[in-house]
C-alpha cells in the first residue's frame, strides 16, 4: 500500500504527501486528509518564493532596518506604500537619486524581497551596466525577443547604478527599449547618482535622454538620499 501512495502521490505531483503522509497524526479521517493538504500547499508556495528569490537575482543584504532620517520623500507619498508595494499594483516607478553610500541599494533591495514574500511578485534586480551587456548580448546572438518576453513577465525591475558608466549608442538605445516596453506596465526603481539634467551624459543623445526621462517621470516618484555614505560611517565605527 506504501508503494502505491507513494507512486499516486508522485502522479499527482504532491511530493511532501509522498514523502511525509505517514508521519502525519490525526484522529479522524477529515483531519488526516487537511493536515496533509495544508502541508502540501505550504511546501508549494515556500518553493514557489524560493525559486522566486533565485530568479530576481537580488543582492544579499543583512537584516538591519532600513533608516529613514535622511530621505525626502515628495508629499503623498508614504513608507508603507513603498515598502509594502503600493506602487507595483499602481504600475508607479521610483527615482532614487542620492550619493554614494546612501542607501539606494539597499532599500532597493528590501523592497524587491518585500515585494517577494508580502506579494509573491515576479522580479528582476540588474545594474544598469549588467543589463545593458545582456541585452548586447542577446542582440549579438540573435536571442533579444526571448529576453524582451523574459522582462514581459516580470512586475518590478530594478536598474541599479544608472550613470556610473556612460553608455555606447546600441546600449543606451537598448536600454530604451527596455523603459519603453515597461512603460505604464510595470513598475521600475533606479537608482542614480545623477541628476536628469546630467542624464544625456548617460545615454548620450538629447532626444534619447528627453524620451527616456518622459516615460520614467510619468507615473513616478522621486526619493532623495541625502546625507553621509553608510559604508563609511559603519567603517568608522568598525574601525575598518
Ligand atoms: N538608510 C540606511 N539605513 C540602514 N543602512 C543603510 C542605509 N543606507 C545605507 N546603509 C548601509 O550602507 C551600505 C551601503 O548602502 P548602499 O549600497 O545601499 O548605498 P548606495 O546608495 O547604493 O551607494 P552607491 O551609490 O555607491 O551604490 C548598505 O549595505 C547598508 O548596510
Ligand atoms: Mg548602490
Amino acid at each position: 500500500m506504501e508503494a502505491l501512495i507513494k507512486e499516486y502521490s508522485k502522479r499527482l505531483k504532491l511530493s511532501w504527501v509522498r514523502q511525509h503522509f505517514h508521519e502525519v497524526e490525526a484522529t479522524t479521517n477529515e483531519e488526516y486528509l487537511l493536515k496533509i493538504l495544508e502541508s502540501e500547499i505550504q511546501q508549494r508556495e515556500a518553493r514557489k518564493i524560493n525559486l522566486l528569490f533565485k530568479q530576481s537575482s537580488l543582492p544579499r543584504i543583512t537584516g538591519k532596518p532600513f533608516e529613514w532620517g535622511h530621505i525626502q520623500m515628495g508629499q503623498g507619498l508614504t513608507q508603507d506604500h513603498i515598502l509594502h508595494g503600493g506602487f507595483i499594483e499602481e504600475k508607479e516607478n521610483l527615482i532614487f537619486y542620492g550619493g554614494v553610500g546612501t542607501g539606494k541599494t539597499y532599500l532597493s533591495t528590501l523592497i524587491g524581497l518585500n515585494a517577494i514574500q508580502q506579494q509573491g511578485k515576479k522580479i528582476k534586480f540588474f545594474t544598469v551596466a549588467g543589463l545593458v551587456n545582456r541585452l548586447l548580448d542577446a542582440h549579438e546572438t540573435g536571442s533579444l525577443s526571448r529576453f524582451f518576453n523574459h522582462i514581459e513577465k516580470l512586475d518590478l525591475l530594478i536598474l541599479d547604478e544608472l550613470g556610473y558608466i556612460p553608455l555606447h549608442k546600441q546600449g543606451a538605445e537598448l536600454l530604451f527599449q527596455i523603459i519603453s516596453m515597461c512603460y505604464e506596465r510595470k513598475s521600475i526603481i533606479i537608482t542614480t547618482n545623477l541628476q536628469f539634467g546630467q542624464w544625456n551624459h548617460i545615454f548620450g543623445d538629447p532626444i534619447l535622454t528627453e524620451a527616456v526621462i518622459d516615460r520614467l517621470i510619468h507615473h513616478s516618484h522621486l526619493i532623495v538620499f541625502n546625507g553621509e555614505s553608510h559604508r563609511y560611517k559603519e567603517s568608522l565605527l568598525h574601525g575598518k
